[in-house]
């Protein structure tokens, strides 16, 4: 009777010990657990440091190990150093960065509502973009990304694209005929560059500077900060401040990272998003001055500022570009981005 007791008490232990060691070594990332979660965060993207994207995934990581007690660390990637413009959607569906920050224009593919920042001289600040995307519109579309488990946070402003190429000063539209542009990619703006009577090509961020050095395109467009903190204008004589077209960011998850965090968590992180988005928003403009400012003193590349006429002998040329994308956007939410001034 002893021994039959002895071996009960020794399995019940055996059972308890193991049922421990079972909720020991359950993950740490399972959405049920209490607590914060400890895990290790990815944030991939493709710029420079001086850059609104930067700015704004240190202001992320600072909240998200603050408020976390170190026991979240996030890493963050930038100048493709982990993953490319080729490579950084798939691998954020792989859960293999957590967050990647990419200029709508390499969305285009996914939705057509992404073509928001390449419609010709749509929107007139920053803060029109942001209040778009903001609204139910701009949320409509990120939602689209769902299908492929990938959940859109919130958009990151960079501001209004400028044409810089090496071949001479373009102030009309005509200038361009003939010159190669290298384009984030996407048919809006290769139809835009077409209809200006130039080709176009699409070329990671990150092969830009040799691309643009070895006379591979003969020009591109971008901002300001991203010009002068690749050193674009080391290798492109002309700049023409035109505002066309530009640069905003969607802040993108994987749902497969999302689901796994536990309220707790998610809370932080989500206070991590909610300054990131602040910072960035609040220095894009600033950083964008402050680069056309060092390109100036660099004195590499020739910055001609287009009058409200020539611009509007560009807006007048792209008017079918407009209206053919306009259609092809959707009417609803192309109202909805123009009453955003
Ligand atoms: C570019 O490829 O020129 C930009 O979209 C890079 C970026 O992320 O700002």
């Amino acid at each position: 009777m002893k021994n039959v007791k002895k071996l009960i008490t020794g399995l019940l232990l055996l059972v308890l010990t193991l049922s421990l060691a079972a909720c020991n070594s359950s993950s740490k990332t399972s959405a049920d657990d209490k607590g914060i979660q400890k895990m290790t965060i990815k944030i991939s993207h493709v710029v420079a440091e001086n850059t609104p994207k930067q700015k704004g995934a240190l202001a992320m990581k600072d909240v998200i190990e603050k408020e976390s007690d170190g026991k979240i660390k996030v890493q963050v990637y930038p100048n493709s150093q982990l993953f490319g413009d080729k490579d950084e959607y798939q691998n954020l569906v792989a859960n293999n960065a957590q967050f990647i920050i990419p200029d709508m224009s390499k969305l285009v593919g996914n939705d057509p509502g992404f073509n928001i920042p390449a419609m010709p001289f749509l929107f007139e600040s920053d803060q029109a973009a942001d209040d778009f995307w903001d609204g139910e519109k701009g949320k409509e579309i990120f939602k689209r990304l769902e299908k492929d488990g990938v959940l859109g946070l919130s958009m990151w402003p960079n501001g209004a694209k400028h044409i810089t190429n090496d071949k001479k000063p373009i102030t009309k539209p005509e200038d361009l005929q003939g010159m190669k542009i290298r384009t984030q990619g996407g048919q809006l703006l290769e139809s835009l560059y077409k209809t200006l009577g130039a080709g176009s090509t699409s070329i990671p961020f990150g092969e830009l500077y040799t691309a643009l050095q070895q006379g591979t395109v003969d020009g591109e467009e971008n901002t300001y900060s991203n010009i002068e903190s690749k050193k674009f204008d080391e290798v492109q004589k002309y700049t023409t401040d035109i505002g066309h077209t530009r640069v905003d960011y969607a802040l993108l998850t994987n749902t497969k990272f999302w689901g796994g965090l536990n309220d707790e968590t998610k809370a932080i992180i989500q206070k991590g998003i909610e300054k990131g988005t602040k910072v960035a928003r609040k220095s894009a403009a600033q950083l964008n001055k402050d680069a056309e400012k060092k390109m100036e003193d660099r004195g590499k590349t020739k910055v001609t500022k287009l009058t409200s006429e020539q611009k509007d002998a560009f807006k007048k040329a792209l008017e079918p570009v407009y209206k053919e994308w306009a259609k092809k956007i959707g009417p609803d939410i192309i109202k909805d981005a123009e009453s955003r001034k």
